[in-house]
């Protein structure tokens, strides 16, 4: 493969690559792990009990569990049966969970007084017009008002600091990664191939598009959302060339 092209195996990449090795290969994404992440996109939000939240991307349900109680009705959607499996199994108090592609959101307008949005759960598709519709998905279910928190990843840092190649053991696995920037498309992907002991099992395939704080502001804008502040951590503080999130914070106009 070169190294500058995009495979094509990673067209519809997130259809596959969210199965029931997702929770093994990124076991340090836990439950326990996202208690302090669900703690400030709730004070972040200024949630109350009387808000109705969706969990847009909410996989294996690990923030939901933190939300149940801060909200009058918490909606976990996702494309993946094997992550909404899991969810159902984490979930202790009544939530519901929908299986459906973020680019079609089966909710009715204004369904929805707040939208999380954890871990780069966006800027999946290769055509930037079906990553713009997501967000116009977003702000039809908000209520006017309505306030969202979308954590991606901070570009420049994830570009300045990548890893081309690592080997890492998880679940009894081990996982060769392989990471590089699409300067053309503005993406940034990465091929995992699992193995268990010298068998190999499978490939999974990951593709982002880059996007600036401007860039983010702009696509959001187009859609009726207006992003009020970025934080660059879960510690909360700004954006910074070190840190390597880009929260982003705003509401409905
Ligand atoms: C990086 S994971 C993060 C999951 C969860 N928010 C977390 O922090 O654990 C991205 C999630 O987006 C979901 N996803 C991918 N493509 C999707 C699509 N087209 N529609 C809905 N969900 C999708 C995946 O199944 C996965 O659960």
């Amino acid at each position: 493969m070169h190294e500058s092209e995009t495979p094509e195996t990673t067209h519809e990449w997130y259809a596959h690559s969210f199965d029931a090795l997702y929770p093994i290969i990124y076991a340090h994404r836990s439950v326990e792990a996202a208690v302090r992440e669900a703690s400030f996109a709730a004070r972040e939000l200024g949630l109350s009990t009387d808000d109705r939240v969706l969990d847009l991307g909410c996989g294996a349900g690990r923030h939901m569990v933190h939300l149940q109680g801060r909200a009058v009705s918490l909606t976990g959607l996702d494309y993946s049966r094997a992550l909404l499996n899991e969810a159902q199994r984490h979930l202790t108090a009544p939530a519901s969970l929908v299986r459906a592609d973020m680019r079609a959101l089966p909710f009715a307008n204004h369904t929805f007084d707040a939208i999380v949005n954890f871990f780069t759960s966006f800027g999946y598709f290769e055509d930037d017009s079906e990553n713009l519709g997501v967000v116009r998905q977003m702000a039809a279910v908000l209520r006017p008002g309505g306030r969202f928190f979308v954590d991606y990843f901070n570009a420049e840092y994830a570009v300045r600091t990548l890893d081309r190649r690592s080997t890492r053991v998880a679940g009894g696995y081990e996982l060769r990664e392989r990471r590089w920037v699409d300067e053309r498309a503005q993406r940034l992907n990465k091929v995992t191939e699992v193995y268990a002991g010298p068998a190999y099992e499978d490939t999974y395939y990951e593709s982002v598009r880059l996007y600036s704080p401007r860039a983010f502001t702009e696509l959001f804008n187009q859609a009726g959302l207006e992003i009020t502040r970025f934080h660059g951590a879960y510690s909360g503080g700004p954006m910074e060339p070190d840190r390597d999130r880009m929260i982003a914070i705003g509401r409905k106009r």
